[in-house]
């Protein structure tokens, strides 16, 4: 039987590598070799120890300078460069280790092609690199797309031409966003303009006539899921199931594996850190009581405004838990007349009460029993793990998807408090204090953990969809060797 070898390829960001990884390490456990594509610059700053003979780290360039932030407000800088540079090494990197015939270890193309690897038999791409997922399909290598976020978030990306249609969007100026959203199927009792993506909000500049032009980028990546051969979501239908069951039918073949980073594996999964782990927090907490702690983290490309910093703080200390934030050197904007560094302004409150670092092992960090809510962004990954670990939460979402997360948060799992669009000190505190003292958000956190965790292990929704996934891989697999030893026949 044909081998099967899935080269895993994410966008270049962090809360895209912490979804794929954990999927790459739980292919290895059902025997499938798998490439892991990096961009140079990425490998440089991640771990690349593999922990496993299936396993390795590939890289292609981004094609930008390697003193580039490519901080949130590079993105499209980011994405049109590896688009562009990018895709041509990706093409001749994939043609070259998924033909039957690969040349020889020293071959021309520079392709460092370690032969005890068999040739790639399928990828999983990143949803939003489209480009990458056409380009495996004309090479012959059967692609399938991988969505980092949310499904509800992609289910209001795919209804954007409906909510058109609808007069829903774009918005109109000035307009309540407080108004209830109609269309998007199966949230029309819960969804408000302020919930859906971020990008809805920004008109093109003409009063509120057109959309923005990345939103209509979001829209054209979604709609092209239709036409893969397989969408993969890090999701479970207990945490979203309507939105699954209104996305499948409009898609060839959906798989809903998640949380993937809770999944169990045979073999720690390795390190996807692109910034170095503080672990002396683990000590600090270790010293604090049971659920005593705020844990404080806005993810990995989130920028404040130096007054929302200061109102962050002073809710904190007034709530008057002991807190852990996450303070990367860019999550505050610099800004001008400012003589105290957020950090020096932490540190003021005292060792005892505060602990800042510049990055946590944020899952060890919410698996410790010191911790007792998250004050987060919502990103996706940081949902999940919060409700694997039955953490409440306190959402204030900055961009994105994060949105419709912190409102499925607070309105439907009921596991914490949505402080969308606020940033005061007062709303800080009274929302801190009730999602460290509710009993009933720490229940509904605590019952949604059970059931994520049973959907991930044996028998579970997630576990037996993932295994759904890797006979489907496994079959293209064979499917594209037979037809490799026809031609060559
Ligand atoms: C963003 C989106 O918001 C997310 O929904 C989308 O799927 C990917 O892009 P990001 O803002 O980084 O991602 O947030 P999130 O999805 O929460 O990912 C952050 C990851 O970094 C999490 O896995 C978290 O555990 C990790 N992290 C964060 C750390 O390991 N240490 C830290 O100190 C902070």
């Amino acid at each position: 039987m044909a081998e099967a070898h899935v080269l895993v390829f994410p966008c270049p960001a962090q809360g895209h590598i912490n979804s794929m990884l954990p999927f790459a390490a739980a292919l290895l456990d059902t025997g499938v070799f798998v490439t892991f594509l990096h961009t140079d610059h990425n490998l440089r700053r991640a771990s690349s120890v593999a922990g496993s003979p299936h396993l390795r780290f590939l890289s292609v360039p981004d094609g930008l300078p390697d003193d580039h932030p490519r901080s949130l407000g590079d993105m499209m800088e980011l994405e049109r460069s590896l688009r562009e540079v990018g895709a041509v090494r990706y093409r001749a990197l994939l043609a070259s280790l998924s033909s039957a015939g690969r040349p020889s270890q020293d071959d021309s193309d520079g392709v460092d092609d370690d032969q005890s690897f068999p040739p790639v038999t399928c990828v999983v791409v990143d949803g939003l690199l489209t480009w990458a997922i056409d380009a495996a399909e004309e090479l012959g290598v059967p692609a399938l797309a991988f969505r980092t976020s949310s499904a509800c978030s992609f289910l209001a990306y795919q209804t954007i031409p409906e909510l058109v249609e609808l007069g829903e969007l774009p918005f109109p100026a000035g307009g309540d966003l407080d108004e209830p959203v109609r269309g998007v199927p199966g949230m029309e009792s819960f969804l408000r303009r302020r919930d859906l993506p971020s990008l809805c909000r920004r008109s093109g500049g003409t009063g509120g006539v057109d959309l923005d032009p990345i939103l209509h980028v979001f829209a054209e990546a979604t709609a092209h899921s239709r036409e893969v051969r397989a969408l993969v979501f890090n999701t479970t239908a207990s945490l979203e199931g309507p939105a699954l069951a209104h996305i499948a039918p409009r898609m060839r073949n959906v798989f809903a594996v998640g949380p993937l980073h809770a999944m169990s594996s045979s073999a720690p999964a390795p390190a996807s850190s692109l910034w170095s782990e503080d672990d002396g927090c683990i000590a600090w907490l270790d010293g604090q009581p049971d659920r005593s702690v705020v844990y404080v983290s806005l993810g990995s490309l989130a920028v404040i405004k130096h007054d929302q910093f200061a109102e962050f703080l002073s809710g904190l200390v007034a709530a008057g838990y002991p807190f852990l934030w996450v303070l990367r050197a860019d999550t505050v904007a610099a800004s001008k007349g400012q003589h105290t560094t957020p950090q020096g302004s932490i540190g003021a409150v005292g060792e005892d009460k505060a602990r800042v670092v510049a990055w946590a092992p944020q899952r060890d960090v919410l698996r410790h029993r010191a911790v007792g809510c998250f004050l987060t962004h919502a990103g996706w990954n940081s949902t999940l793990e919060a409700a694997v670990e039955g953490v409440p939460m306190v959402c204030w979402p900055f961009f994105g998807d994060q949105l419709i997360n912190s409102r499925n948060v607070g309105a439907v799992w009921r596991t914490g408090l949505d402080m969308k669009d606020v940033c005061d000190r007062a709303v800080v505190e009274r929302m801190v204090r009730e999602a460290m003292e509710s009993d009933e958000v720490r229940s509904s956190a605590q019952k949604l953990a059970r059931v994520v965790r049973r959907d991930v292990s044996e028998g579970g929704s997630s576990a037996r969809e993932f295994q759904r996934l890797v006979r489907f891989i496994k079959e293209l697999s064979m499917e594209g060797a037979k037809s490799d030893h026809q031609n060559q026949g």
